[in-house]
């Protein structure tokens, strides 16, 4: 342990030392409002849109000394006179007794204990509500009475987050406060551009008395603004502050909330509340909120909402750095991943053109669906709106206005050249997975409205969801390159590959083949007997020619460029080899036996590190236009030959394919972040969610971590362990059971609750094989086959035991070998 541990019982990661290598954040309530609050209390805020309804000035380019967004301070007076602490750390950086920061579901609680004065405060936004609460409580540890002063801090930014890095003068003329009287006792200090007045307002309040407040950021820190948030001079004046009311400038909130004199072991409590509403509707949040009980009944809400989400799939295996992860930090990372997308993190700032990706969104649903699946479903429902006539689909959409985009293709859009090759792919398979998950066979008839930015919303043409999966499956059936292999577009997953003209790309090539596998299932589970013999074939067609033309003779080549150069092949210099070609060939049901275990050999001779498997190599080590962004990094870095998180867990689903347990182990445990808690320096990021990207060994800097929580990293190795490496999958037509584990696991349990029935799942492993199941009963009665049909209700015991005689194993890569 560095900085901090799991306390798994609690299902928190309490970080005990708040100067971690960068911030480490948590996400608070949802896109409609929320942000994230980091291990020191700052907090960046958002309403609806990150970028164009900001709330607070989170910086975070800003060494992390500075206190972001928001901050805490207590203005204490004992016999020695008027102290100032900050009992979240920054600005102050005293010297602490006790630090625990305590990242829970949903909530941050930070608790400190300095110089005598132990203050705990837990930050959450309650389910559904457009304010932020810090309930604060601040206990007297000293021998002496002390007398204490609560003063929350926030500081705003414009509501165009762009704007206030852009317009100097502008911005801080437009910029104004107001003081709001709640009742006698209560006030709110209002916060809003001129423009914005008589809208939606930002505000700050407090469950108790306010008796000063300052709304100027100069006349807080003082001195002509010398002063420094380590000492603003307004407050470590010990004077009451200025109440002045800013009609521009840079705006602040700052409140002083007396508790007045704390005997020795005393304690108390009061809520700071910052919020986003409309003027009448503040003063009913904050009356509310000024019942303590009902502050308490609304983190209660938030933790039955988790004990829900998170009681779809529990375990207990072997390994609890693997059970820390799937059972909490995982599937709450899939949670906010499919909430925010790639829309508001450190890393991510929702400023500017980048919206909610179709691709990203789209696997993002997968990963959430079984805990949250109506979120799910309203998700799956934008994003075929934003499917075109045509099949294919918007690369991205914004969620406030519903508008749809290219994304970095945008200018490519009117030159005829396609834009992504992929993202009207990813849907597919986020459908079935619904759908297996949920048994909600009425989704397919719904009719929803395909994209078409020329004709009002009303008078879009529509098609049912099923159609919509068919057109997008058709789409890339017909757009093809020389080599019968699916075009690249501007671009496939891997963003950055950008070839110019009639590129293909093997990876577009099996996304559609997982899709027809996808489809095929579906059909054959409701009777669609012809389509699915159509689908067949295609499967078969694609299968063949990926065969014919990309083996290249140890592993599968990725591109073919507009002149018909292999890209990912033996013969480049660089990206000579990518990941994705070798698992995704063996996840689409394309690569015969041989081929699929010689690829995932190449995979493990090329590109494995300790680290996790690097997505290409070797990297590319000058800019090349002709190939695109991915040469615009040094070698090592993102995606040019980077440790890309995201690509690793499609090699366990591929090495469990092949039954190799103790590979696709292997490789999850080596990206697990829990693992890399006590050499965290060198890795950095938070050891409680996955990064998208870790350097790779060709880079100096090889092992470090960024760009923590908003990648699909989450969603895939979510599935990767709980449908491949524990193999309990929804199927169509009841939870298929298909472990593939260590073989050194004797034993493991997973509690699963579906379609209204709860299985409790224990597996043993007495012959210690990676997979294969001898024997299933379903209380107590014998099984035939791996399925096990979905119970109407109730709960029910499952035993299994795994052995050499192999039972109910499905969808291997030798049937499909053998059929195709
Ligand atoms: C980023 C993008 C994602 C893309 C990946 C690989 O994570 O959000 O859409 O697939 O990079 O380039």
């Amino acid at each position: 342990m560095k900085y901090g541990y799991f306390d798994n019982d609690r299902r928190e990661y309490v970080i005990t030392d708040p100067r971690t290598p960068v911030k480490w954040v948590n996400y608070i309530g949802s896109l409609a409002f929320g942000g994230i609050v980091d291990q020191t209390g700052g907090s960046l805020l958002c309403a609806g849109d990150p970028g164009l309804n900001r709330i607070t000035k989170y910086i975070p380019q800003l060494p992390a000394s500075d206190f972001k967004g928001t901050t805490l301070y207590l203005r204490v007076r004992g016999k020695d006179g008027v102290e100032l602490i900050s009992p979240f750390f920054t600005p102050r950086l005293d010297a602490f007794d006790l630090y625990e920061c305590r990242v829970g579901l949903s909530y941050q609680t930070i608790v400190s204990e300095i110089r005598g004065i132990r203050t705990e405060v837990t930050i959450f936004v309650p389910t559904g509500e457009s304010v932020e609460l810090r309930d604060i409580r601040v206990t007297n540890l000293r021998d002496d009475e002390v007398d204490v002063e609560v003063v929350p801090v926030v500081e705003y930014s414009h509501f165009d987050a762009l704007k206030q890095f852009a317009n100097a003068d502008w911005v801080p003329q437009t910029m104004m406060s107001e003081a709001l009287p709640i009742d006698a006792d209560h006030l709110a200090l209002l916060q809003y551009p001129f423009l914005r007045k008589d809208g939606a307002v930002n505000y700050l309040s407090a469950s108790g008395a306010v008796s000063s407040f300052e709304s100027d950021r100069k006349i807080f820190l003082g001195g002509n603004e010398y002063g420094t948030w380590r000492e603003p001079l307004a407050l470590a004046s010990g004077h009451p502050l200025s109440c002045y009311e800013a009609r521009r400038g840079d705006n602040i909130g700052a409140l002083v909330l007396p508790l007045g004199t704390l005997q020795s072991g005393a304690e108390e409590r009061v809520v700071a509340m910052l919020g986003q509403a409309e003027r009448d509707e503040i003063r009913t949040t904050v009356t509310k909120y000024c019942n303590h009980h009902e502050v308490d009944a609304a983190f209660e809400r938030l933790a039955d909402f988790w004990s829900a989400n998170l009681s779809v799939f529990e375990c207990r295996t072997p390994d609890p750095d693997f059970d820390a992860m799937v059972n909490v930090h995982n599937p709450r990372q899939c949670y906010m991943t499919m909430n925010w997308s790639r829309y508001l993190s450190l890393y991510q700032l929702g400023i500017g053109t980048r919206g909610l990706g179709f691709r990203d969104s789209s696997q993002d649903v997968m990963g959430g669906l079984s805990g949250a699946p109506g979120e799910a479903k309203e998700l799956l429902r934008k994003l075929l709106s934003i499917q075109k006539p045509d099949g294919s689909a918007m690369h991205q959409f914004y969620p406030a206005t519903m508008e749809a985009d290219c994304g970095d293709a945008e200018e490519e859009k009117d030159n005829g050249k396609l834009v992504y090759g992929d993202d009207h792919l990813w849907i597919v398979s986020a459908v079935c997975a619904y759908l297996k998950e949920t048994g909600d066979r009425d989704f397919l008839d719904e009719k929803i409205t395909y994209y078409d930015a020329s004709l009002s919303i009303d008078g879009r043409p529509d098609g049912t969801v099923m159609e919509h999966l068919c057109k997008a499956l058709a789409w890339t059936k017909e757009n093809v390159g020389d080599h019968g292999i699916p075009l690249l577009g501007f671009a496939d997953w891997n963003d950055c590959v950008n070839l110019p003209g009639k590129a293909e790309s093997m990876f577009n090539a099996c996304l559609y083949g997982l899709g027809l596998r996808e489809m095929i299932e579906l059909c054959e589970h409701l009777g669609h007997d012809d389509l699915a013999e159509r689908y067949r074939g295609d499967h078969a067609d694609m299968r063949q020619q990926v065969n014919e033309v990309a083996w290249d003779g140890d592993w599968y080549v990725r591109y073919f460029t507009e002149q018909g150069e292999a890209l990912g092949s033996r013969n480049n210099a660089h990206g000579a080899i990518y990941t994705n070609a070798q698992s995704w060939a063996v996840m689409a049901g394309f690569a015969p036996e041989e081929r699929a275990s010689r690829a995932l050999d190449s995979v493990r001779e090329k590109l494995n590190t300790p680290f996790g498997i690097k997505l290409s190599g070797p990297g590319y080590n000058q800019y090349d236009p002709e190939i695109g962004g991915v040469t615009t990094y040094p070698p090592g870095a993102k995606e040019n030959g980077g440790i890309f998180l995201h690509s690793n867990p499609w090699v366990m689903i591929a090495e469990t394919m092949l039954g190799r347990g103790d590979r696709a182990f292997e490789y999850y445990s080596q990206i697990n972040p829990a693992k890399r808690n006590d050499d965290i320096d060198l890795f950095e990021v938070e050891p409680y969610c996955y990064p998208q990207n870790i350097l790779g060994d060709e880079h100096p800097q090889f092992g470090l971590g960024r760009n923590s929580w908003l990648s699909g990293t989450a969603s895939w190795t979510y599935q990767a362990a709980t449908k491949f490496i524990l193999g309990i999958r929804p199927g169509h037509d009841g939870l298929v059971v298909d472990p593939c584990v260590p073989s050194s696991w004797d034993r493991f349990e997973v509690t699963r609750r579906i379609r209204g029935a709860s299985y409790r799942i224990v597996v043993e492993n007495p012959q210690g094989v990676s997979r294969g199941v001898a024997s299933i009963t379903v209380d107590g009665k014998a099984l035939d086959g791996g399925v096990i049909p979905y119970c109407d209700g109730g709960e029910h015991l499952v035993e299994i035991t795994m052995g050499e005689e192999s039972h109910g194993v499905v969808e291997d890569v030798t049937e499909l070998a053998a059929a195709g």
